[in-house]
């Protein structure tokens, strides 16, 4: 495979991993991902910035075969996807130096077992000269690792921001296309940025002082369209929730299920958007993606011997892990002679900072007592709504 010409001496190496089906072990990949690596060549100096994932090193050095020098290898990140490649990378160029923070030089040491001797450690804000390519890298810690970077090239305008901005998405086009992108890149944040909200807040500021014609991440397309990418993760990280409410829930016998179905259709009726996902048919990845932006989480379960069941324990304890935004959570279900759902459930998400509405848990098969509870959960909900933009 040839480098791919970005701008004037700037090449994309993209390794597209087209069948891998999970990421993590634990998000789902309908489109694959991809381990980019980029080429930066100066007049004196050849930067190859990440690596890629060891699986598959053999592509990265299809690249990599007519190079016959590499003098810095900047590493963004230590996670392997991106530098478990750099050992052997070090193999064929010995006289390459990784470049990289003092954090993820401790992480690369441990992590890899590279010697101390291969580093050269560079601050934030500092600049390292190519020959007519200026690379300054940029602290951007904690997306989603403390240790990660972001390198801009100065002269082409050119930010290198590994996982920041990546999208789960294999494709052969150099580019972005925003339909096509926008899907793949929400299922990246959920599972990987959405916990670090704040952090995000912070660098995107920080990055909105440079001009930056490219963004160039090491998972899925290069983007052109800045403006774009840089509002939906203004959006997903930084706006208030959405008028939405995250049914998640699973049903034995039908009873969880007809409450479910009458809290969406009293919702619907409120005018509150409503994203219902039976964890029968689980997926991680788009129970994570419908967390972003929902203001309500209604966990729905039925009681299975005394707690709830073990499908719903699974999606509050990831609802916990991914810290979303929403302001509100409830839970309802039903129960066949007693349990301890509701505090189960309570119990496993002390990460949210929500305030929990008055559940429904109902004995056996609703009746309409029990439907005029869900149709006044409904309405709290939507008032509850109300208050998101203040
Ligand atoms: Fe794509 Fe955090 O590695």
């Amino acid at each position: 495979m040839k480098p791919v010409k970005i701008t004037e001496g700037v090449y994309s190496l993209r390794v597209n991993h087209f069948n891998r089906r999970l990421f993590d072990s634990l998000i789902p990949l309908p489109q694959g991902t991809s381990y980019n690596a980029y080429l930066v060549k100066g007049t004196e100096k050849t930067a190859l910035l990440d690596s890629a994932d060891p699986e598959k090193a053999a592509v990265l050095f299809d690249y990599l075969k007519d190079e016959g020098k590499i003098d810095y290898i900047v590493s963004h990140h230590a996670e392997q996807d991106h530098s478990g490649s750099i050992p052997l990378v070090l193999e064929r160029y010995p006289a390459a130096k990784v470049v990289t923070n003092p954090k993820c030089k401790e992480f690369l040491m441990s992590h890899l077992h590279l010697p101390a001797d291969k580093f050269i450690e560079v601050m934030d804000g500092e600049i390292l000269q190519l020959g007519g390519k200026t690379l300054e890298f940029i602290y951007t810690p904690w997306v989603h690792w403390p240790e990660t970077m972001c390198t801009y090239l100065r002269e082409d305008k050119c930010l290198f921001s590994c996982d920041f901005f990546g999208a789960h998405l294999a494709a052969g086009e150099l580019f972005s296309e925003e339909h096509l992108v926008y899907e793949p890149m929400k299922r990246y944040f959920a599972e990987i940025m959405m916990p670090f909200r704040s952090n995000i807040k912070g660098h995107l500021e920080k990055l909105g002082k440079y001009g930056i014609a490219f963004i160039m991440p090491s998972h899925g397309p290069v983007h052109r369209n800045v403006k774009f990418v840089l509002d939906i993760y203004r959006d997903w990280a930084v706006s208030a929730p959405k008028n939405k409410a995250v049914i998640v829930y699973i049903s034995m016998h039908g009873s969880t299920y007809m409450l479910v179905n009458r809290l969406v259709s009293r919702l619907e009726e409120a005018g509150v958007e409503v994203e219902k996902l039976n964890l029968d048919q689980f997926d991680e990845g788009r129970v994570a993606m419908a967390l972003v932006d929902a203001a309500t989480i209604v966990v729905g379960t039925p009681t299975v011997l005394t707690g709830p069941h073990p499908k719903a324990i699974y999606a509050a304890c990831l609802a916990n892990l991914l810290r979303p935004k929403a302001k509100f959570v409830s839970v309802i279900g039903s129960f066949a002679w007693g349990g301890r759902a509701v505090e189960t459930i309570a119990g496993l998400i002390p990460n949210l900072k929500a305030e929990v509405l008055k559940p429904v848990m109902v004995k056996g098969q609703p009746a309409e007592a029990d439907l005029a509870q869900i149709d006044e959960l409904a309405a709290l909900i939507a008032e509850k709504h109300k208050t998101l933009a203040a």
